[in-house]
Parts: C-alpha cells; sequence; structure tokens
C-alpha cells in the first residue's frame, strides 16, 4: 500500500513538472515581453483564463490575434476585462496564437468535460 502512494505522488510530482515546463522559450519570452504571463498561465486560471482553456474556443489564429489586440469580455463572464495588447507585434501575436490552439485537447470535441 505504501508503495502504490509513493509511485502515485511521484507520478503527481512527474505530472505537474511537465505542465510547468509546458510553455516552450521562445513562446515564453515573447509571452514575458508582453507581460501576459502576469494575468495567464498556459494551464490554469490566474487574473485572465488559462491558455488552455482559450483553445477549447476553437479560435482561428487570427481571431486570436485580433483578441489579443481588441479583447472581448464578454467571451469571459467572470472574469475582469483585459486590457487591449496592442505592443505585442503581429508576428509574435500570431506565433503565441498558433501555440494556443495547439493545447487544444485533440479528441475532446465530443464534449468529454475534465474537471
Ligand atoms: C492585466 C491582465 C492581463 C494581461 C496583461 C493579459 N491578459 Fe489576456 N486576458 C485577461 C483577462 C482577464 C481575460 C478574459 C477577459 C477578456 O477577454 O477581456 C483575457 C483574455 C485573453 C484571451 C481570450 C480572448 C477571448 O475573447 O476569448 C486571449 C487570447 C488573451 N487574453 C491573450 C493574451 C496575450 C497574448 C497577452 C499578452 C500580449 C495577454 N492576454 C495579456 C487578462 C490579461
Amino acid at each position: 500500500m505504501k508503495k502504490v502512494l509513493f509511485s502515485a505522488l511521484l507520478l503527481a510530482g512527474f505530472v505537474a513538472n511537465v505542465q510547468a515546463q509546458e510553455i516552450p522559450e521562445d513562446i515564453k519570452s515573447i509571452l514575458q515581453k508582453n507581460t501576459c504571463l502576469a494575468c495567464h498561465k498556459a494551464d490554469a486560471k490566474l487574473v485572465g483564463p488559462a491558455y488552455k482553456d482559450i483553445a477549447k474556443k476553437k479560435y482561428s489564429n487570427e481571431k486570436i490575434v485580433e483578441l489579443i489586440a481588441n479583447p472581448k469580455p464578454s467571451n469571459w463572464p467572470g472574469y475582469p476585462p483585459m486590457a487591449p495588447m496592442k505592443n505585442i507585434s503581429k508576428d509574435d501575436a500570431l506565433k503565441v496564437a498558433g501555440w494556443i490552439n495547439s493545447l487544444a485537447p485533440k479528441s475532446a470535441a465530443k464534449g468529454k468535460k475534465k474537471a
């Protein structure tokens, strides 16, 4: 029994570690430079929604770029409105958008809910 518990803890630690490193370096530097990480995490709600949850909205990359410059707070009831982020370059915004969409669950299209 003890052994099982230990393995479970080890696995949990491993999973947490993987999630913490989820943002590739090039994307991370863009997000850091533009202060996005002050309000967003890849996989958890912070001030703004997790990028993983934004991915579930299935926006096109172009739509995400547009929303970064002109956020629509009505898309996220219960959150404070995000200020328009106009300083991020189109190129950088497009890279971020592509990465956000890469976080979408691959096979959860049928509305499988995970807490
Ligand atoms: C001061 C906090 C803050 C900062 C800084 C911030 N965000 Fe947000 N973001 C939010 C909040 C809150 C929401 C949800 C409410 C909204 O959309 O206005 C949000 C929503 C979003 C959405 C979803 C838009 C939608 O309509 O679905 C995207 C994409 C996004 N942010 C990307 C970014 C990127 C990229 C940056 C950096 C360039 C950034 N955010 C910086 C707080 C922030």
